[in-house]
């Protein structure tokens, strides 16, 4: 699908985006792991996660879908799941893979994890190498570095383990099979990845505890069913803040925002970049804070992004390329080369793409390097079958002249569906 953005004078209103994605997943895995039932409320029906529901079924667990958004799961417990009849695919979901090979990995059954083409290309070794050790028997192609993989399903051990990237993916997939596994397992951090998975554990009544970048937890132990309430997802309302804050007469409100500190690092970052950003209506609901965010259009400068502030927005770095372009000055971004293994090589998209529109930007091994301002001029662009690509140039094409046109725009459904309805229901 084609999506066509022409330039924008103001973007006007008030919106609600729709849940996060990263405690949609958790909340269907977590929630089977429970006994009893968990109700999920404001559950995001997006591509990933309802691969994420498709494996869990598979995997023997009954969930009841009251709508789109609110599910009741039957928990089956920690080691409850039954033998699935075929092969699980993740389609393009890099969380639903790494996470279930945890779980699957101490199970007393086989399994095999595949997905689509860009799932495939993913880096496993980083989950396999600790569940390894752990007593795991995975084999992966590629010298046990890809899905397809085929998980045997053994008795765990705890292990003490130090994460050579940090990745809440593996976090979790450690953490899942810690539960499983006999004794205590603590996995380390450089910097902090997103803590949703320590927070519903705890939530559910789960031996674990944190303490800076480590986290602890206790095998042999049960979770009970609770409600989660999924606040908005903050990486889908950073492309509707993004906008605001780069057109110019804007006035926009997104309410009911996730403000989980693990994932503000592009609140943070904007501000520091002079945009006119509020948090107000602070709460917390299911462990989770979340807050509504009050933005105006702003003069922007160009920043810094680098070391512990990258897992904190790493899958904002798309969109804050975009808003670097219409910044003053430098902005210089280093220590992300785990962009280049994300749904597509985003530091190269990154550039080829923002190239196309007249950005002047630099592509450096780990990262990127952007002068700003530019006028973007509108053209053809690609979104690498990337929902986050497609999204950022849709926000490229609101500043960009003339009209933007995105190849390959359906993708956004992996993330954030009616992202074309939201955006232009404030375009003014
Ligand atoms: C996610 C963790 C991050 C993030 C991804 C979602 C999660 O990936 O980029 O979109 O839900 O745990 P890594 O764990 O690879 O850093």
């Amino acid at each position: 699908m084609d999506l066509k953005i022409s330039a924008a004078a103001s973007l006007k209103g008030k919106i609600a985006v729709p849940g996060d994605k990263s405690i949609s997943h958790r909340a269907v895995i977590l929630g089977a792991m429970a006994e009893g039932d968990t109700t999920v409320i404001d559950f995001l029906p997006a591509a990933d996660c309802l691969s994420t529901l498709k494996c869990i079924r598979a995997l023997g667990v009954e969930v009841e879908e009251l709508s789109s958004t609110k599910l009741v799961i039957h928990g089956v417990g920690v080691s409850g799941f039954k033998e699935p009849g075929d092969v699980l695919d993740v389609g393009n979901s890099g969380t639903t893979l790494r996470v279930l090979t945890g779980v699957l990995a101490g199970q007393g059954f086989p399994s095999v994890l595949t997905g689509d083409e860009s799932v495939r290309r993913r880096p496993m070794n980083r989950v396999i190498v600790p569940l390894l050790e752990m007593g795991a028997e995975i084999r992966g192609s590629e010298n046990g570095t890809r899905a397809p993989i085929s998980i045997l399903g053994r008795p765990l051990r705890g292990i003490s383990y130090t994460t050579p990237i940090p990745s809440a993916q593996v976090k979790t997939a450690l953490l899942l099979a810690g539960l499983l596994a006999k004794g205590k397992t603590t996995v380390t951090e450089e910097f902090q990845s997103r803590d949703h998975t320590e927070r519903m554990l705890k939530f559910m009544g789960a031996d674990i505890s944190v303490e800076g970048t480590t986290c602890a937890i206790s095998g042999g132990r049960t979770l009970r069913g609770v409600e989660i309430y999924v606040p908005g997802d903050i990486s889908s309302a950073a492309f509707l803040i993004a906008g605001a804050l780069t057109v110019p007469e804007s006035e926009v409100l997104i309410e009911g925002v996730g403000v989980n500190p693990t994932r503000t690092g592009v609140l943070d970052v904007l501000e520091e970049m002079g945009g006119r950003l509020k948090r107000v209506n602070f709460s917390v609901k299911s462990g989770e804070p979340r807050s509504d965010i009050l933005v105006k259009g702003s003069k922007l400068s160009g920043t810094v992004i680098g070391g512990e502030k990258i897992p904190k927005l790493i899958d904002e770095l798309p969109v804050l390329a975009v808003v670097a372009t219409q910044a003053q000055g430098t902005t210089v971004v280093s220590g992300a080369q785990e962009l280049r293994v994300k749904e597509t090589d985003r530091i190269s998209a990154i550039c080829t793409e923002l190239g196309k529109l007249g950005a002047r930007i630099e592509e450096r091994e780990d990262g990127f390097i952007i002068e700003g301002p530019t006028v973007l001029r509108g053209t053809v662009c690609d979104s690498h079958g990337d929902h986050r690509m497609a999204m950022a140039l849709a926000i490229a094409g609101l500043v960009a002249t003339g009209t933007t046109v995105i190849r390959g725009a359906e993708c956004m459904d992996v993330s954030f569906p009616g992202f074309e309805k939201v955006l232009r229901s404030l375009i003014g």
